[in-house]
């Protein structure tokens, strides 16, 4: 039977780790997967999960499953991360908390749910959007259809958006990014979340929103701020929220599948369904990372250390932006790419041609997704002027 199994192409993004591991440039620069780096370029486990880990190695007196829904100890600390400690959707209680294997298994949770409950509604994603969407929402067997996000001079289209927006059939699902969209980094300001509300509301539709880097733009808080916007004012909404990145524990796969319900009985109703999508996938989720953030969400001590610890990475992240764009300027490019200045997050769409991203890994060991798509957090002091001038040769 095998024999008619075609071979695939790996993943684009995961498979730029294995081809930056064999490079032997000594100069090489990973701007890939979107993880984290600190100015050697390592992925350090932050100091307030250490923290926590080790609590957990002494406290921890067993290891029988969590259940579909996670510990529910996970899910009360998660939820006022993501709505804020007075929210009246928390105070309504109209929010649940589902704990998934990184926010890829809340999206497929869901998708799935959306699939076997709310059955022909089509779903809306941004064009581009994270590839794994389309890979994700595909599986699940939903109906896919895109909305501009970017124009043509690589800059946020949002009146494009908007129109589109206003086309989608009346209650279908449209996915959006909390903040720092992946893959261009364009996020929308709060006067422009205000019209994307006041068009969900207008055409009936259902919010999907993938909180994967919350903390990664502004603030902890002002990245909730269109999440936020439309579950108090919206009766249904679905949040995908992710730990990887914010708490660093990538591997762990820790993340939360979040639906918002019109009152607490249907949030209860949703929330059964949601059990029984997660059983169908992988049963219970993994416990360790949910642990980890909840023995850090509950200490006052932790949760500073860790609040600080991710306003340092964000700082950073935002500081190379800007050194990015001025060690630009010598090779009289920094206009051409001021952009990564302004765009937010890990990531920024940077402009380059698929050509030029192939010409910086074949001659400079320069690694990034092949639309253009660089992890900002792969910058630092010591290759920036390395980075530049590559950029320089193939522009
Ligand atoms: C990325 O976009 O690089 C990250 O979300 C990691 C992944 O799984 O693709």
């Amino acid at each position: 039977m095998f024999e008619q199994i075609q071979r695939v192409p790996g993943d684009a993004i995961l498979g730029l780790i294995e081809a930056f591991n064999k490079d032997t440039n000594p100069n090489k620069v990973d701007l890939g997967v979107g993880v984290y780096r600190d100015a050697k370029g390592n992925t350090p486990v932050m100091r307030a999960v250490k923290e926590a880990e080790a609590l957990l190695l002494k406290n921890e007196t067993t290891k029988t499953y969590i259940g579909s829904h996670g510990d529910p100890r996970y899910g009360k600390v998660i939820l006022p991360l993501i709505f804020g400690a007075d929210s009246p959707v928390l105070d309504a209680g109209r929010a649940s908390a589902t704990q998934s294997p990184g926010g890829t298994g809340a999206l497929r949770l869901a998708a799935d749910f959306i699939k076997s409950q709310l059955p022909g509604k089509g779903i809306w994603v941004s064009d581009p959007t994270w590839p794994n969407h389309l890979g994700i929402f595909e599986a699940a067997g939903l109906k896919l259809g895109k909305y501009p996000y970017v124009d043509a001079e690589n800059r946020l289209d949002f009146a494009g958006m908007l129109a589109a927006l206003k086309e989608i059939p009346v209650g279908d699902v449209v996915v959006l990014h909390a903040c720092c969209h992946n893959p261009s980094g364009f996020d929308l300001s709060q006067e422009q979340w205000r019209q994307v509300l006041a068009v969900v509301q207008e055409r009936e539709l259902l919010p999907l929103v993938d909180f994967a880097y919350q903390g990664f733009g502004e603030g902890l808080d002002e990245d909730a701020f269109g999440v936020r916007l439309l579950a108090e004012n919206l009766d249904e909404v679905l949040i995908t929220s992710s730990c990887s990145k914010n708490f660093g524990i990538y591997s762990e796969r820790t993340g939360a599948m979040i639906a918002v319900a019109r009152n607490n009985e249907q949030m209860e109703n949703v929330r059964s369904q949601m059990a029984i999508v997660a059983r169908e996938n992988y049963s219970n989720p993994p416990s360790h990372g949910g642990a980890i953030v909840t023995e850090i969400l509950e200490s006052a001590e932790l949760a500073a250390q860790w609040r600080s610890e991710l306003t340092e990475m964000r700082d950073r992240i935002n500081g190379l932006r800007q050194d990015f764009v001025a060690a630009l300027a010598p090779h009289g490019l920094a206009e051409k790419y001021a952009c990564v200045g302004e765009q937010r997050g890990m990531f920024s769409y940077t402009g380059l041609a698929p050509e030029q991203v192939d010409r910086l890994r074949d001659e400079f060991g320069i690694y990034m997704v092949r639309s253009g798509r660089a992890n900002v957090a792969g910058f630092s002091t010591e290759n920036l002027e390395y980075l530049t001038k590559a950029i320089a040769a193939v522009n």
